[in-house]
Parts: structure tokens; sequence; C-alpha cells
């Protein structure tokens, strides 16, 4: 699922981390995973929290921000990212956070319109640039 939601990523490395995280080890990034379990074998979605030091456009430091919301295609609509969130939102709470961040791209409708369903307001939209060193 991980190289579902970032396929640009190296898939090995998104499933060794992974496979970190659920061993106990620190893995950069990745303080908290939340899992999508229906009635299939397989889990159909995950969230993954990481505790940075700041967020842009959060008032809180440090902040848990949203850095993975995925549900499988066949999955979606039935509440069962709303139900990530709300667990994610558990997890902070129950740790003293009085904010939660997220981010998505600025094309991903339905990202953004999930974002607003579950509460979530818009704070800044950014462009970003890259040169390369030669
Ligand atoms: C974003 C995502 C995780 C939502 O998962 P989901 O299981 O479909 O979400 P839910 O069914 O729990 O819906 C949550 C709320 O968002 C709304 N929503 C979800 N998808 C929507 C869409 N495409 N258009 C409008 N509203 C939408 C739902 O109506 C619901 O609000 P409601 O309860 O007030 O009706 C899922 O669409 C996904 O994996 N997208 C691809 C990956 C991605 O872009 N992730 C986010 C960036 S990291």
């Amino acid at each position: 699922m991980r190289s579902r939601l970032w396929p640009d990523a190296d898939a090995q490395g998104l499933a060794d981390e992974a496979r970190a995280f659920n061993d106990g080890y620190a893995v950069p990034g990745v303080d908290a995973v939340f899992i999508a379990e229906d009635e299939l074998p397989e889990p159909v979605g995950f969230l993954e929290l990481s505790v940075r030091q700041f967020s842009d456009g959060c008032d809180s430091m440090p902040v848990p921000h949203v850095e993975g919301w995925y549900v499988e295609p066949g999955a979606r609509g039935q509440g069962l990212g709303r139900d990530l969130m709300r667990r994610a939102e558990e997890w902070a709470q129950e740790r003293g956070f009085t904010e939660l961040a997220s981010d998505t791209g600025i094309d991903n409708e339905a990202s953004l319109r999930a974002h607003a369903h579950c509460g979530f307001v818009e704070v800044e939209r950014l462009i970003k640039f890259r040169k390369p060193l030669t």
C-alpha cells in the first residue's frame, strides 16, 4: 500500500521501512501507523503520522503530521479513511497534542475534499522548487 501511495519512491525501501517499524525499530518520519482492516484477509488502508518540529500554518510545536493516508480504491467511500483519521486524532490527543497537520498535492481534489470533510481547514498553498547542483 505504501508503494501505491508513493509510486515514485523505491518500493523495496518502503517495504523495508514498514517491516522495520513493525519489528519495533525507529523509522525516520514514522511515529505512529494505523491500519484499516475490512473483512478481507489483507489490510485495505493505512495512515502514518510523524511528529514534526513544526508544520506550516499550525500554532503548536511540535505537531503530529499526517505523512500518508491511503485506502485501496475498492474500499473507498465507506468511512475507512475517516476512521483512520479519527484514530490518529485520538492518538495525538492522548499525547497532549492540540492540532493535527497534513498536506496534499495541489491537484488532488479527492484528498482536498476528504481532508475538508474530516475537519481540516486549508491554511496555505506552497510551490516547491528544485535546482540540480552540477
Ligand atoms: C483520501 C482517502 C484516504 C479517503 O479515504 P476514504 O476511505 O475514501 O474516505 P471516507 O470514505 O472515510 O471519507 C471521509 C470523508 O471524506 C469525504 N470524501 C472522501 N473521498 C471524497 C471524494 N473523492 N470527494 C468528496 N468527498 C470525499 C467523504 O464523503 C467523507 O465525508 P462525510 O463522512 O462527511 O461524507 C482515499 O481517497 C485515498 O486513499 N486517496 C488516494 C491517496 C491520497 O490521495 N491520500 C491523501 C494524501 S496523503
